[in-house]
């Protein structure tokens, strides 16, 4: 069972990324692994709505500020890559988001992007209970600080309502992987954090708790 979401995301990134890469960062927040595929990105612009965040990225070339759920302000076919990293669960539109995401793609780029999958038991769980208690738990099981968690949506946070969120944007999946990573969540609490592995053991794999995909344009290459 694949149980690191890093990894099944560095397997895709190398296979979409070409040398001379022009990459965008959806959502880029205070940082991005893109950084360890400098030698094939040449220009990587980051886009985001939380100005305070994005501007503190050491990572990025360019900070843009814009609220993906209304628009990118690049022309069509400006990347070759567009990357976002637990971005897709607090879009509001992520199907109009997505359709963005298509039309900055030069032919032949990719959309690779990691999302939390509400098809997992304790994520459906975790998605319905309060903030306040969500945010202890993210404080002080997982070590996130308050700043960095941001309110969700869900809308295309299911195996069925992905698919159609980027087939109604204009993707066609090249490859999804769901990722059994709820031991995060157990980071700084050992015990739980086996609890949580073998909890997802026994989920099939569709109902793991993290979708790792890549996408090209539909029609594509
Ligand atoms: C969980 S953080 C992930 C940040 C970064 N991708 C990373 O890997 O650390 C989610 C990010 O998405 C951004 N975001 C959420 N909704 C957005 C929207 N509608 N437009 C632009 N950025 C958004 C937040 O400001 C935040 O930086």
């Amino acid at each position: 069972m694949e149980t690191d979401h890093v990894a099944v995301e560095r397997r895709l990134l190398d296979d979409a990324l070409r040398p001379g890469a022009v990459a965008l960062d959806a959502g880029c927040g205070r940082t991005t692994r893109l950084r360890f595929f400098r030698d094939r990105i040449v220009r990587l612009v980051g886009v985001d709505a939380d100005a305070a965040a994005a501007s503190e990225n050491p990572s990025v070339d360019e900070y843009v500020h814009a609220d993906l759920d209304v628009g990118l302000p690049f022309e069509d076919g400006t990347f070759d890559l567009v990357y976002a990293n637990f971005v897709v669960e607090h879009l509001s539109r992520p199907e109009h988001a997505i359709a963005e995401w298509r039309r900055v793609l030069r032919p032949g780029g990719r959309v690779v992007l990691l999302t939390s999958n509400r098809a997992n038991p304790a994520m459906a769980v975790g998605g319905r209970i309060p903030s306040r208690a969500r945010l202890v738990i993210k404080r002080r099981g997982a070590g996130a600080a308050d700043r960095d968690v941001y309110p969700t949506h869900y809308r295309a946070n299911t195996p069925s309502s992905l698919a159609e969120a980027t087939a109604a944007g204009g993707l066609e999946p090249v490859v999804v992987e769901y990722v059994a990573t709820l031991h995060r969540y157990g980071a700084r609490v050992p015990l739980a954090a086996t609890g949580l592995r073998w909890f997802e053991l026994g989920l099939p794999a569709r109902r793991r708790s993290t979708i790792v995909a890549s996408y090209r344009a539909v029609g594509g290459v």
